[in-house]
């Protein structure tokens, strides 16, 4: 899998990936499918930064996958923290790519001044969390039904890895 940051050309491709995920899963707490200009406006936030960074795998021409690093909240008191999230496309799961993915965001935050990583992983999860757990993040938190999607409520996990 070849890695390298997203581009503008990427975005059709990340949507349809996350848009799946949204219509089918709890694993987003987005609940309507995104449009591509609002994708756009979310693509915004990766640029001219040194830490927001969006990075795309791909396989022989085929987007496996996408990984992002994101503001964990908007006071400045978090700026040394992120959330990150990672989603593959279902027909490319269970086979590293997620792995090497987050292994290389990981590796490139190291180099910059962030000391958090948190990843927001909805109950149950067992793929996510084993992904997790093998790269070193651990749980440190629960929200308790925090999310309603489907008609029914759903916990959230936090996983955190200290750079
Ligand atoms: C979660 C996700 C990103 C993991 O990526 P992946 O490429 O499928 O996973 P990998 O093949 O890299 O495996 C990562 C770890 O999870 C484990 N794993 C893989 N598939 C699994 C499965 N079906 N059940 C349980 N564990 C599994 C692997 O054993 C591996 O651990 P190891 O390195 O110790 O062996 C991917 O499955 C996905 O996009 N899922 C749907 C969206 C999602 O849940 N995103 C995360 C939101 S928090």
């Amino acid at each position: 899998m070849e890695i390298s940051l997203a581009k503008n050309k990427d975005l059709n491709g990340i949507n349809d990936i996350y848009n799946y995920y949204i219509s089918n899963t709890a694993y987003t707490f987005d609940i309507n499918q995104r449009t591509i200009e609002e994708k756009k406006e979310w693509f915004h936030q990766f640029k001219n930064s040194e830490t927001s960074i969006c990075l795309v795998g791909y396989k022989n021409d085929e987007l496996v996958g996408f990984v992002c690093s994101t503001k964990f909240r908007e006071k400045e008191a978090y700026n040394q923290s992120l959330e990150t999230s990672v989603y593959i496309n279902e027909k490319f799961k269970g086979k590293g790519f997620g792995k090497k993915l987050m292994f290389e965001l990981i590796t490139r935050l190291k180099s910059t001044n962030i000391k958090n990583l948190y990843a927001l992983i909805t109950y149950p999860n067992k793929t996510s969390i084993n992904l997790h757990k093998t790269l070193n993040f651990t749980k440190v938190g629960t929200l308790n039904n925090v999310g309603y999607k489907f008609k029914k409520y759903w916990s959230v996990h936090i996983y955190e890895l200290k750079l």
